[in-house]
């Protein structure tokens, strides 16, 4: 219920323009979203940590805004090391104006990556844009092979996903939106994430676990340690912000551990989204709201 009515908050106009706008969310805000995004990256790759970094925006209205998200994209990076990855939402290249728009928008972004020897992993959103998703990324591959891809195991066809996706880069976390006929249990979404991760590390795919479980992180690598799969053969991701110590400590232990790295003043829905798992930090939110 309250995960819900954190996510319809997180599309709320009326509840962006007060948050937004008050000083009392900025320790939240920067907690989980990037201030100086180099600097940040900086620190995280010298503490050993990998990266992907996400310019922040959701959907866009027109072709103009698309054409501005790419360039923001491409802004950012000159910005970054080489082998960072970028996070792409498809929505901000257009995907709900045309499937052929965002491709394209996509395709100018995974070229410029590439050229720098960076990769670029295609973030999943709500339930409705997920078939554009993969046309796109499956259209992607031909030409950039390791362009990665999320599949969200509240799905109920994300094993199916996850055994068409062999030979790809497959981010898999357990999906922050809400779908119709989704798995809401959260053990019902552990099964289904516990299914997909044996398909992907059995298969030729490369694995990207995304999740701050604790009881999944140690799922993923015994089941690396049982299909022979090294610590180079799959990486961990996480959200800045969330469990820092951790991440951390698995660099440490020589894990592949990558960052999300949020940035951008398109931040709310984000963050939003961010509390709705993490009921903990609702308070600064709510504190945020009433005080205006
Ligand atoms: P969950 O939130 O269920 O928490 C499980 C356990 O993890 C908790 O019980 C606790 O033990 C521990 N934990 C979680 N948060 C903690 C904290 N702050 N401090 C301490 N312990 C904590 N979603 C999507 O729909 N599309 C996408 O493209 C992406 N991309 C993405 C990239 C990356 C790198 C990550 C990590 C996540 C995503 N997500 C996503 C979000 C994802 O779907 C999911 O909503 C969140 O990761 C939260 O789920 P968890 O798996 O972390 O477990």
């Amino acid at each position: 219920m309250l995960r819900q009515a954190m996510l319809a908050l997180s599309k709320s106009r009326r509840a962006e323009r007060l948050v937004t706008t008050s000083p009392l969310t900025a320790g939240v805000v920067e907690r989980y979203v990037a201030g100086d995004v180099a600097a940040v990256v900086r620190d995280l790759t010298r503490g050993g940590l990998l990266v992907t970094v996400a310019h922040l925006g959701e959907e866009v209205a027109g072709e103009s805004r698309a054409e501005e998200a790419v360039r923001g994209y491409l802004a950012l990076l000159d910005l970054l090391p080489t082998g960072a990855d970028v996070s792409v939402k498809l929505t901000a290249l257009g995907l709900r104006l045309s499937q052929q728009l965002a491709l394209g928008h996509a395709a100018e972004i995974c070229a410029a990556a590439a050229s720098r020897g960076m990769t670029v992993t295609l973030d999943a959103e709500e339930h409705d844009t997920v078939p554009g998703l993969h046309a796109v990324h499956a259209a992607l591959r031909r030409e950039h092979p390791d362009v990665g891809v999320v599949v969200q195991a509240y799905l109920p066809d994300s094993l199916d996903r996850c055994e068409k996706l062999g030979g790809a880069r497959v981010r898999l976390c357990k999906g922050a939106y809400t779908a119709p006929g989704a798995y809401k249990r959260p053990i019902d979404i552990d099964r289904s994430f516990v299914r997909c991760l044996k398909v992907l590390m059995a298969g030729t795919a490369y694995p990207m676990v995304a999740t701050h479980d604790p009881r999944l992180l140690r799922i993923a690598s015994t089941l690396a340690v049982l299909e022979g799969r090294d610590q180079s053969g799959y990486e961990l991701q996480m959200l800045y912000g969330v469990r820092p110590g951790e991440q951390a400590r698995q660099a440490q232990l020589g894990a592949r551990m990558r960052v999300y790295v949020p940035y951008g003043d398109e931040w709310y829905p984000y963050l939003v989204r961010r509390l709705a798992e993490r009921p903990a930090n609702l308070a600064f939110f709510l504190r945020s709201l009433v005080s205006r």
